[in-house]
């Protein structure tokens, strides 16, 4: 059996340049082929290699002494030796430790993305929401699916609905002609629903799935549901991205690069309160949470006036959410099979 100290060298041997953050992913899985991407992120980052050496081969380490050490330092190894702590917790089953260990990481230093990583990996375990996404629409039957944000396409072209499916994106950026049964609509979303009638585009009333992945700001998503939500069937489902952001630099409202998820939560906070009738429940999948909206109205009144007020609410809540609050206020439950059918399961009216 391989010691934490003989993994960390053979992980030494593939990130030279970052000896200590190859201990920190050594033994996380990795099944998306992200390894080919971490020596570019992780290149930055600097430790006196024998720091951590010394320190893990000492018996009986743990992640209360590596949070205790990490206040004898500053810089980045105190940055590391915080993640060390974490992800000893993380180990130990301590997953409220780990976080509040990655927390500070990320407070201290949000540039350092390895800890939004750590976060991602701790909190949202599980299979990816690109492949939960397909899963759905497979488990359904979906003939027609929508989405709103194409960008390359990976969730547009993974997902197999029997007939049609539909991508909206002022920038689509597909390596190739989309197949047959794909149209791409290459505007926003609310200028798609400004000018098209989406039964006309898909043949026939009401959609079977959309997905709601384009701008992610609260009000564009809340408009992206109502304009969705009217032109719902009885089999209608609305999935929603980017419910569950890990970090407040991930929520915020500026976008921030990749991980950015933005506050789409607050959509799904403001839904719980003003719409009992709708069947909610966020899977927690990474890399950001995938929120399920059944029991769809057609006939809901999504007034100007209604619309102002929904927005007014979600302006009060907080912009830096904690992470038990988001579990709250999204209905999150865990990224497993029961969930999935659970979720797969429902009907709109
Ligand atoms: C996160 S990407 C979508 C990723 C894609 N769904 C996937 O999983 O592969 C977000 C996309 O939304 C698009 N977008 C931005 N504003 C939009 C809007 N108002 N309406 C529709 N799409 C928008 C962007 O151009 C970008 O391509």
């Amino acid at each position: 059996m391989p010691t934490l100290l003989d993994r960390y060298r053979t992980w030494r041997a593939f990130h030279r340049r970052d000896p200590a953050l190859a201990l920190l992913f050594a033994e996380w899985p990795w099944a998306d082929g992200s390894e080919a991407r971490l020596p570019g992120l992780l290149a930055p980052c600097r430790l006196p290699a024998g720091l951590l050496e010394a320190w893990l081969a000492q018996p009986g380490s743990g992640s209360a002494e590596a949070a205790a050490r990490a206040g004898d330092h500053a810089g980045r190894p105190r940055l590391l030796l915080l993640g060390l702590a974490g992800r000893l917790a993380a180990k130990a089953g301590d997953e409220a430790a780990a976080r509040q260990h990655f927390e500070a990481v990320d407070r201290e230093a949000p540039r350092e993305r390895w800890a939004y990583l750590a976060l991602n990996h701790l909190l949202l375990p599980g299979p990816g929401h690109v492949r939960r996404l397909a899963e759905i629409v497979e488990r359904r039957g979906a003939e027609s699916y929508v989405e709103i944000g194409v960008s390359r396409g990976d969730s547009l072209l993974a997902v197999k609905p029997g007939r049609i499916a539909v991508g909206i994106d002022p920038r689509p950026r597909l390596a190739a002609a989309p197949p047959p049964g794909v149209r791409v609509f290459r505007e926003t979303s609310d200028a798609f629903f400004a000018r098209h009638d989406l039964a006309e585009v898909l043949g026939a009333p009401g959609f079977d799935v959309a997905f709601i992945d384009g701008l992610h700001l609260s009000e564009q998503a809340l408009r992206d549901v109502g304009n969705l939500e009217r032109q719902s069937g009885p089999r209608s489902l609305l999935l929603l991205h980017d419910t569950l952001p890990v970090t407040p630099g991930a929520a915020s409202r500026r976008p921030m690069g990749p991980d950015w998820s933005g506050d789409v939560w607050k959509v799904i906070a403001c839904l719980r309160r003003f719409r009992p009738d709708l069947d909610i429940v966020t899977l927690r999948a990474p890399p950001s949470g995938l929120t399920a909206v059944s029991r769809l109205d057609r006939s809901w009144d999504w007034t100007p006036a209604r619309l102002a007020e929904m927005q007014s609410a979600m302006a009060a809540l907080p912009d830096a959410p904690d992470w038990p609050l988001l579990l709250r206020e999204t209905a999150a439950v865990a990224n497993d099979d029961a969930s999935l059918a659970r979720l797969a399961g429902t009907i709109s009216r």
